[in-house]
C-alpha cells in the first residue's frame, strides 16, 4: 500500500497511544502461565502482539479480545498444552525469542516459525543459553527459524549475555521459571527491564544487583489486571515530527516512561529539544506520564556504547532528525541494527539518499551530517514498520509530496499511525 504525504504546517493536538509492544508481549506470556484470569487494558494493537496472543491460544490458553482489552485465562506454569500446528510468530522477534524460553521447558514438543523477515533473523543467541540449560532445540541451518523444540527438564544457569538483548534476557529468565535452581543473567549493557518488573508483578521472586538479575524457579504466578502504558517507541515518531516542523506543539498522554526506555527523552533534551513531562505516575512498577513537545531546533549528537542499546528502536527516526539538526548525528556500536526486521543501517541510508540527504555508512552505524534539506521522494518501507514510520515523518519536512511504498508495514507495531499523524495536521 502506498501512503502519500505532503509537507506539513504546524502539528498540534493531543494523542493517546496504543499500549507498549514490549510490555504487551510480556504481560500476555506471563498471564498465560499464571493462575486465573488476567485482564490487560490498552494491549498493543500491533500485529506483533496479536502473534503472541495467537501462539498463547494455540497452547490451549483461553484468550478473549475486545479491541485493546484482552482477557487471558491462565492455568499456571504447567497449564499449557501441546499445539496442534506450528506456532506462527509472524514478524515478531520478541514472540519467537521470548516464548521459546517457555516452550523449551514444556513436557511436549513444539515448532515455532515466522514470516520471511523473521526467518532471516539469528536465533543462536537463544539456542546457546537454552541448550546450556538442557533444552532440546534446533534451528534451520543451526541458526534461523523455524525452531523445533523437544520436551525437556531444564537446569538453571548463570549466563553472561554476549550482546545486550532484552529479548534474550527474557528468554533465559522465562526458561528459568521452570529450571532446577536459581537462574542468573548478566547484561553487558542495561536493556529494557520490563520482564523483571512484570515477573515481580505476577508474583515471581527476582533480585536485581547491578547488571545481574537472579530469578528463583517454580513460583506460583497469579493473574493480574494491568494497564499497558502508551508505547514510547511509537511516541518517538511524533516527537521527531514536532521537532522537525516549525510551530508544532503536541501532547502525548499516558506514555510509558520506564528509565530503561526514556534515554530517548534525555538524548533529545540534551540536544536542545523542548520536551516536558507531567502527570508522572507509577502503575504496576512502570512509570507513565504526559509528554509535551514543542518545535525547537536540535543540535544532534553522538549515539554510542550503552546509549545505542538504550535507543536501538529509535535510531531510524533519530537519523531523520539528525539530517535536519545543527550538527548532525553519529551512531556507533549499532551492529545489532543490521539484524532487526531489516538491516536498518542500510534501509535508513537508502531512504535518506532518496531524499537527497547525505549519509555515511559504517559496519556498526552511520553518520548523517546536519543542516540538510529534504527533497520529496519515493520511500520504501522494505516491509519494516519503523522504516515506514520514520520516513513518513521525514516526508512532513520535504519539498513536496512524498510516497511511502509498503506503508502497511506500520501495522506491525502501530496500525493507527497514519491516522493519528493526520489528526495533528491543521
Ligand atoms: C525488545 C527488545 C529489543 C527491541 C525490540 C523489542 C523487547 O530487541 O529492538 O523491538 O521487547 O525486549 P533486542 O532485545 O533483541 O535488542
Amino acid at each position: 500500500m502506498d501512503e502519500r504525504i505532503s509537507p506539513a504546517g504546524p502539528l498540534t493536538g493531543a494523542l493517546r497511544l496504543p499500549g507498549d509492544k514490549s510490555i504487551s508481549h510480556r504481560y500476555a506470556m506471563l498471564a498465560a502461565i499464571a493462575e486465573g484470569r488476567s485482564v490487560l487494558h490498552n494491549y498493543s494493537t500491533g500485529a506483533d502482539c496479536a502473534s503472541t496472543l495467537a501462539c498463547v491460544r494455540a497452547l490451549g490458553i483461553g484468550v478473549a479480545r475486545d479491541g485493546a482489552e484482552v482477557a487471558i485465562s491462565g492455568c499456571g506454569l504447567d497449564g499449557l498444552s501441546q499445539p496442534s500446528h506450528t506456532l506462527d510468530a509472524g514478524n515478531s522477534g520478541s514472540t519467537i525469542r521470548m516464548l521459546s524460553g517457555i516452550l523449551a521447558a514444556q513436557p511436549f514438543p513444539a515448532r515455532i516459525a515466522g514470516d520471511a523477515s523473521l526467518s532471516r533473523r539469528p536465533m543462536e543467541r537463544i539456542l546457546r543459553p537454552l541448550t546450556a540449560m538442557g533444552a532440546s532445540i534446533s534451528a534451520r541451518e543451526g541458526r534461523y527459524p523455524p525452531l523445533a523444540i523437544g520436551p525437556a527438564r531444564l537446569r538453571a544457569i548463570d549466563y553472561a549475555l554476549p550482546v545486550p538483548s532484552a529479548q534474550v534476557k527474557t528468554c533465559v529468565l522465562f526458561a528459568g521459571l521452570y529450571a532446577e535452581g536459581s537462574t542468573t543473567v548478566r547484561e553487558p549493557a542495561r536493556t529494557r527491564d520490563h520482564t523483571e518488573i512484570a515477573l515481580r508483578e505476577f508474583g515471581a521472586s527476582i533480585a536485581m544487583n547491578g547488571r545481574a538479575i537472579t530469578l528463583e524457579p517454580k513460583p506460583r504466578l497469579q493473574a493480574r489486571e494491568l494497564n499497558v502504558p502508551g508505547d514510547l517507541s511509537s511516541a518517538a515518531f511524533f516527537l521527531v515530527a514536532a521537532l522537525l516542523v516549525p510551530g508544532s506543539r503536541v501532547l502525548i498522554e499516558g506514555v510509558g516512561l520506564n528509565p530503561t526506555r526514556s534515554s530517548l527523552l534525555d538524548f533529545l533534551v540534551s540536544s536542545g529539544a523542548d520536551i516536558r513531562i507531567r502527570d508522572l505516575a507509577v502503575e504496576a512498577g512502570e512509570p507513565a506520564g504526559t509528554i509535551e513537545v514543542r518545535y525547537s531546533p536540535v543540535r544532534g549528537g553522538v549515539i554510542e556504547k550503552d546509549l545505542t542499546a538504550a535507543l536501538i528502536d529509535e535510531i531510524p527516526v533519530l537519523a531523520v532528525l539528525g539530517a535536519a539538526s545543527g550538527e548532525g548525528l553519529v551512531v556507533r556500536d549499532a551492529a545489532e541494527l543490521r539484524i532487526k526486521e531489516t538491516d536498518r543501517i542500510a534501509t535508513v541510508a537508502d531512504n535518506l539518499r532518496r531524499m537527497g540527504v547525505e549519509a555515511e555508512v559504517f559496519a556498526d552505524g552511520l553518520r548523517v551530517p546536519g543542516k540538510q534539506s529534504f527533497r520529496a521522494a519515493e520511500f520504501e518501507s522494505f516491509g519494516d514498520h519503523r522504516i515506514a514510520m520514520a520516513f513518513a515523518v521525514a516526508a512532513l519536512a520535504a519539498s513536496g509530496e512524498s510516497t511511502i511504498h509498503g506503508a502497511e508495514a506500520a501495522a506491525v507495531s502501530f496500525p493507527e499511525f497514519f491516522n493519528l499523524l493526520g489528526s495533528l495536521r491543521r
